[in-house]
């Protein structure tokens, strides 16, 4: 079976190729046209003019991923479009343009949460994933604990109660001055401080300490706009202590701290999620998970404390936003369709519908 993937929830415009076939699931094209420089300039992401930008690239990017797998539209059994969450305007280009093809080529059309995308990133050519997963959630717009006993079963375990973890590295970014997304800029200072000869000495005295919020709370929560708020007064404090040179040369220090504050709550949480709930498998999906040190340590806590618990990442080119995920996450969800639910699919051309705050769950 042939997937066609279409993502533009937010700054990407994606489209995907995905090739099911008895358990296997193999990518074959993922083109991403990336906004980033545009909305740089506006500091975060402006929705209308990334929708403009969606119907600018919409059908080139189509033609790359058609190309790039070596298909035409003839081969294509199903489209899967990502319905929401996100942003109204970037949303309305991508499932009308879903709608559209669906239409005029006679196919059925699936409607994809974009966290449930993310989640099954972790399926692009690896089917080998036992349940129950934990999926720790992190992107620009979601930080949740999420259980799953099997496929498309989704229990919201824990969630963030403010700020998400991604949009905590974009408001650093900010504070810091760094530009935007914050994420890679603030990981990239981070790993240089890391290698530095200062964070090598034992007795390196740190010149910031960030609180961990929530830590030791007894839920599976997280918050991340007070950590954010005390980066803002500590910046303040070390702007005025120091020159405009000795603060610039604190700057990976600061993203160090910062980023490992973020880690440290995110694993203990997730730790203490899975001795609650023994899942055979952590994994990690969302735009924070390209973040290397997040990985790595994710990894390494699951190794030494859980015995009985894979642990699995995206590779990085579907971390970030992709349509590959959607058509994965579609394949799945047609799989488990019956006949009239898939009926009703070739119908979606006319009934699916854009929403900014759709809830997981949801079988079209
Ligand atoms: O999943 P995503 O691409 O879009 C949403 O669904 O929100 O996530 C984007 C978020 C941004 O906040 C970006 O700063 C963050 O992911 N991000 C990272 C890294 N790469 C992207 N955060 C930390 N470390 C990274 N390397
Ligand atoms: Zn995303």
């Amino acid at each position: 079976m042939i997937i066609l993937g279409i993502e533009t929830s937010c700054d990407e415009t994606a489209v995907s190729v995905v090739r099911s076939e008895k358990n296997k699931i193999e990518v074959l094209s993922n083109a991403v046209s990336s906004q980033v420089e545009l909305h740089a300039k506006w500091g975060g992401v402006v929705p209308n003019l990334a929708a403009r930008e969606h119907l600018k690239n919409m059908l080139p990017v189509l033609e790359e991923a058609l190309n790039d797998a070596g298909i035409t539209k003839d081969d294509v059994d199903l489209i899967s479009v990502t319905e929401g969450p996100g942003l109204i305007p970037a949303l309305l280009v991508g499932t009308n343009f879903s709608k559209t093809l669906s239409y005029l080529w006679k196919k059925p059309l699936l409607g994809i949460h974009h966290i449930e995308g993310h989640i099954y990133a972790n399926f692009a050519n690896n089917t080998e994933i036992e349940f129950p997963v934990l999926a720790l959630v992190v992107s620009g717009g979601h930080t949740q604990l999420v259980l799953m006993k099997d496929h498309l079963e989704y229990e919201v375990i824990g969630q963030t109660q403010d700020d998400a973890v991604g949009e905590a590295f974009d408001k650093v970014a900010r504070i810091l001055d760094l530009g935007y997304p914050g994420g890679p800029i603030i990981s990239a200072q981070a790993q240089k401080f890391k290698e530095s000869p200062d964070s090598q000495l034992s007795n390196h005295n740190s010149r910031i300490t960030l609180p961990r919020p929530m830590l030791n709370s007894p839920d599976f929560n997280f918050s991340f706009s007070g950590l954010k708020t005390a980066v803002l007064y500590a910046v303040k404090e070390l702007k005025e202590k120091n020159s405009k040179k000795e603060f610039e040369n604190l700057i990976p220090e600061i993203s160090h701290e910062f980023q490992q504050a973020c880690i440290d709550v995110l694993i203990k949480k997730t730790m203490k999620a899975a001795k609650k709930h023994n899942p055979k498998t952590i994994l990690i999906a969302g735009g924070v998970s390209a973040n290397r040190e997040l990985k790595l340590q994710l990894k390494d806590a699951t190794e030494k404390e859980l015995a009985n618990t894979k642990f699995e990442s995206p590779e990085f080119e579907y971390s970030l936003d992709n349509a590959a995920m959607i058509a994965i996450a579609g394949c799945f969800r047609w799989e488990k369709m019956n006949d009239s639910e898939r009926q009703k699919c070739e119908k979606n051309w006319k009934n699916l519908q854009a929403s900014s705050s759709l809830k997981m769950n949801k079988i079209h």
